[in-house]
């Protein structure tokens, strides 16, 4: 084993983080790279279905707190695709990729958002399972991803809250609203589990990710943390959670539920979800529209800097 291998196991041993300038094996730097560049390609496509109300928002407040949402999860990608690019990949290249459909992005992003309690099931439950997926990974054994996920994790928590509160006004409000609250929670219910990965026993990198710190908790034990919270709010909020098996389980102190249909879950990510493909196109169609936009930037980037080379030359 070669002095650079026992040093990076050192640090990992003693739960020391690892910076860009750290020397690091081939396959930590590319297991970050996958899973921080899936991470932001997840916030970014993740705009469509909530930016999909905003035109139609029913308040001018509602309005202004879903735009500032959506806002910061365009934030939240470029600071995940800032982290990445410490990690010696291009953020064009994570974004090709995304579009030619070789990344991933998280599977919950593929649903349809069909009415305005939509906009607040996604706050409460993906948003919440965001949280409760995102606050270990504030302890990630990699600085630049740890540290993203600081300023992340905070904005989150208004996301999660101001979900909270539409479907808790929508919930009091008349039987209607009840109702279509009642059925955005039970169409993002399972999907929100989804979105914490496969079953533990079928997770093909959450071993190796738990050995390098990356990841903290497995995906199961995270998905009966995210359960063991919404169950209590869901009371509160008067409406209940699409699972006949879901009841407390005084011997494990946590609440017992129901499977979660896996197929559904592949199907999804290989594709064949409800949204995947009008998503990418979205997404492409955004990427391309937006290309004057970089190269005016960049132009006048290489202007500026041509610009201070003249000066200094002058002034030497
Ligand atoms: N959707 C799509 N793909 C998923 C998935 C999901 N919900 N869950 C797992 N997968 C994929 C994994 O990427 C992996 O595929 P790959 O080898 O091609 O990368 C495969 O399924 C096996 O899963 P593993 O459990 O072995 O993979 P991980 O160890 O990477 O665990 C994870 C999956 C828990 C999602 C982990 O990658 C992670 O914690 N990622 C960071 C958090 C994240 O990406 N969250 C996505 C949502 S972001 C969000 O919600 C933003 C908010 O503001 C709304």
């Amino acid at each position: 084993m070669t002095d650079q291998q026992v040093d990076f196991d050192a640090m990992i041993e003693a739960d020391q983080r690892i910076e860009p300038r750290d020397w690091m094996p081939e396959a930590y730097r590319k297991s970050l790279v996958r899973q921080i560049a899936q991470h932001a390609h997840s916030e970014i496509i993740g705009m469509q279905p909530e930016g999909n109300w905003i035109t139609r928002a029913p308040s001018l407040k509602r309005k202004a707190i879903l735009m500032a949402k959506v806002q910061d999860e365009a934030g939240h990608g470029l600071y995940l695709y800032s982290a990445a690019e410490t990690l010696g990949v291009s953020r064009e290249d994570l974004l090709d990729q995304l579009h030619a459909g070789k990344q991933k992005y998280s599977s919950i992003f593929n649903y349809p958002t069909l009415t305005w309690a939509d906009v607040g099931a996604i706050g409460w439950l993906v948003d919440g399972a965001a949280i409760t997926n995102q606050i270990p990974l504030c302890r990630c054994s990699y600085g630049p991803y740890a540290r993203a996920m600081v300023r992340i994790c905070k904005e989150e928590s208004f996301h999660q809250r101001q979900g909270y509160e539409i479907l808790y006004t929508l919930a009091n409000g008349t039987p209607a609203q009840h109702q279509m609250a009642q059925d955005a929670v039970d169409r993002w219910w399972w999907p929100s589990l989804m979105m914490f990965g496969p079953a533990d026993d079928e997770s093909a990198h959450s071993a190796q990710s738990m050995a390098w710190n990356i990841k903290r908790h497995s995906n199961d034990e995270l998905r009966q943390r995210f359960v063991d919270m919404c169950v209590p709010q869901a009371e509160i909020l008067g409406l209940s959670l699409p699972d006949p098996d879901l009841r407390w389980n005084a011997e494990r102190g946590h609440y017992d539920f129901g499977p979660i249909d896996w197929d559904e879950f592949w199907r999804v990510v290989k594709g064949d979800g409800p949204c995947n493909r009008q998503r990418i196109a979205n997404r492409v169609k955004a990427h391309e529209d937006g290309r004057w936009v970089r190269d005016a930037a960049l132009a006048y980037a290489s202007k500026q800097r041509a610009r201070a080379a003249q000066t200094k030359e002058h002034a030497a």
